[in-house]
């Protein structure tokens, strides 16, 4: 799927001195759960991964062993907690892609999740500053939200925050609204590209559908935008105990993931993607942290780009993110407090 591409030499040296000369060292934690082992099997695929290393509490030797017989470049290995595993799978890390924490249940929000993630992704986040403190972080384990700044701050503490390398991961937003306007529209997926704002639970998740060049009845506005916004309910409805989204929470996973190897190992220019990132946009009002698009360069991130010109009906959906999202970002600072 992945074309092998020669890596720039310039994003070799923003590179882990440690990162294979031709590939980076990638590790999944969480990596034997619903999203994670779709997820490795993906990344197996890149030519830009030279290491894949999974890590979860349960099962990771099968999943590993597993994989390891599919014939692209990559080594694959697999560690449990048992003999220092989490610090072998993250030593020399250039990505850190985190699906580890518990899915929802009907009748949860993502913010019912946050008793049980919080403190897992805070382990995780201190065992990556301390073994792999210049990995770039890919938040994927909800609430998305308040999960990002928990990582923030793990290396606000230790001093060695950098905005560019902590991600919250809202590529699936994208899919959806690309999928769900392509299908009221009844156009290609290519030409259903969609702008989502915010963040990554209910309307803190904002689509600009202004911005997609489509024309779209007031009908349609209200019903895509409640679709995109509401659209992991869909899954976990439909789901009925058994979890939330992971089939194309691992292609959107994939995709963000390629889109930073694509930008820090092969030196690709002009690489945007939206995430849940430390932004300026909405900082005056207290919220630290943002998705729009964002261009990916050899270090992460390299331009936040603004919301843009958007309509009175987006300007009332980002009013009610935007407390939202403060108070979600608030509870992740004070957990960490
Ligand atoms: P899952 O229960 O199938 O898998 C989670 C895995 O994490 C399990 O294998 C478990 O053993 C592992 N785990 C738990 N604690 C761990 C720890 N301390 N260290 C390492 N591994 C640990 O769940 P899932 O369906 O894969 O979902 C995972 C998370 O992703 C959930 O929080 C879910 O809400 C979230 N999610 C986010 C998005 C998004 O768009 N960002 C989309 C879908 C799901
Ligand atoms: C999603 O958007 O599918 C995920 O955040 C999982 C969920 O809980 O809905």
């Amino acid at each position: 799927m992945f074309a092998t591409r020669q890596i720039s030499s310039l994003a070799k040296r923003a590179f882990s001195t440690t990162a294979a000369s031709n590939g980076a060292k990638v590790a999944v934690l969480g990596a034997a759960g619903g999203i994670g082992q779709p997820l490795s099997l993906l990344l197996k695929q890149s030519s830009l991964i030279s290491h894949l290393s999974l890590y979860d509490i349960v099962n990771t030797p099968g999943v590993a062993a597993d994989l390891s017989h599919i014939n692209s470049n990559s080594k694959v290995e697999g560690f449990t907690p048992k003999d220092n595993g989490l610090k072998n799978a993250l030593t020399g890390c250039d990505i850190v892609v985190i699906p580890a924490g518990v899915p929802r249940k009907p009748g949860m929000t993502r913010d019912d999740l946050f008793n049980t993630n919080a403190s897992i992704v805070r382990d995780l986040a201190q065992a990556c500053a301390e073994h792999c403190p210049k990995a770039h972080i890919l938040v994927i384990a909800n609430p998305v939200n308040s999960t990002v700044p928990i990582v923030a701050e793990v290396y606000n503490k230790k001093g060695i925050f950098d905005p560019k390398r902590v991600f919250g991961v809202t590529t699936l937003d994208v899919v959806r609204a690309s999928r769900f306007v392509s299908e009221v529209k009844k156009i290609p997926v290519e030409d259903a590209k969609i702008t989502v704002v915010g963040g990554h639970s209910g309307v803190t998740i904002v689509p600009l559908l202004s911005q997609s060049g489509h024309k779209f009845t007031e009908e349609e506005v209200k019903a895509l935008t409640h679709r995109i916004q509401f659209g992991g309910d869909e899954v976990v409805k439909a789901k009925d105990g058994a979890g939330s989204a992971t089939l194309s929470m691992a292609f959107a996973g994939a995709r963000f993931t390629n889109s930073l190897l694509e930008a820090t190992v092969a030196g690709k220019k002009g690489i945007v993607e939206p995430t849940f990132v430390k932004s300026p946009i909405f900082e005056k009002d207290g919220v630290e942290f943002f998705a729009t698009n964002v261009e990916l360069g050899p270090e992460g991130v390299e331009k936040i780009h603004p919301v843009g010109k958007i309509n009175e009906f987006e300007e009332g959906l980002i009013a009610a993110a935007v407390p939202e999202l403060k108070g979600n970002i608030a509870k992740g600072k004070k957990f960490m407090a």
